[in-house]
């Protein structure tokens, strides 16, 4: 086991890059788009995983790794299962977060939005465009219930798999996307000294405020 002292030694300065009001562009999802393009340049490995944090009405919060399938500027889009935990979440509350972090590039990007169902072409579209294997086990995983062992699902992809022998799968009626709509970015990017750059944009009405936060 690490000891303790080690652990609270492991830190990383950070001298890369920089990042300023002026030098960001004025829409942030110019700015995300930018990013982004540098990500997959720098091969960061899944630039498009993504924590999804979600709370329920109450304000419990809970919070999963999703993948980014596409954004512009009307939102950033995933697919789930819509009986998940965060759907049901999202279903009571829609506020939530994205936050991506591309260590590597000493970056990390956090969205506040809302979030709304996808349009079922949508969903058709880009379930149509899964592996087979993925469209089987998008209709297996009963997501986030509990189960008594992995051989049931095991068994359950096997039964689907000669149900839908064919590529031609159904997306299932209980699976598709969800469109988070933002209406707050923050753009982090590590400096040295912990003196970190921090360009927060707000929305207000038609147009976006930016301001720079302390580190
Ligand atoms: C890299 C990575 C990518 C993932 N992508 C997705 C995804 O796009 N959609 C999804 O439903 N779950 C995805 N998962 C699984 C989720 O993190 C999570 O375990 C699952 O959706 C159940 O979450 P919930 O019970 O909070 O609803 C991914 C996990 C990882 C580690």
């Amino acid at each position: 086991m690490i000891d303790q002292t080690e652990l609270a030694a492991l830190r990383q300065d950070y001298s890369q890059h920089e990042l300023s009001k002026s030098s960001v562009a004025p829409d942030p999802f110019d700015q995300f788009s930018r990013w982004f393009d540098e990500a997959i340049t720098a091969q960061i490995v899944e630039p498009n995983a993504m924590h999804l944090g979600t709370s329920t009405l109450e304000g419990l919060p809970s919070g999963r790794t999703v993948l980014l399938k596409g954004f512009d500027k009307t939102g950033f889009k995933f697919f789930t299962n819509y009986d998940s935990a965060k759907a049901r979440d999202l279903a009571a509350n829609p506020n939530c977060y994205l936050h991506f972090l591309w260590k590597d590039l000493e970056r990390q990007i956090f969205i506040r939005g809302t979030a709304v169902k996808t349009s079922d072409d949508e969903s058709d579209e880009y379930f149509a465009a899964r592996p087979y294997k993925s469209q089987i086990g998008a209709w297996a995983s009963e997501q986030s219930s509990v189960i008594e062992s992995r051989g049931i699902i095991e068994k359950k992809f096997e039964e689907l798999t000669a149900k839908y022998p064919e590529s031609n799968v159904p997306r299932p009626p209980f699976w598709g996307g969800f469109r988070v709509a933002p209406n707050q970015f923050e753009f982090w990017q590590g400096r040295r000294s912990r003196l970190h750059d921090r360009i927060l944009y707000t929305r207000s009405d038609d147009s976006w405020k930016i301001a720079r936060l302390s580190p």
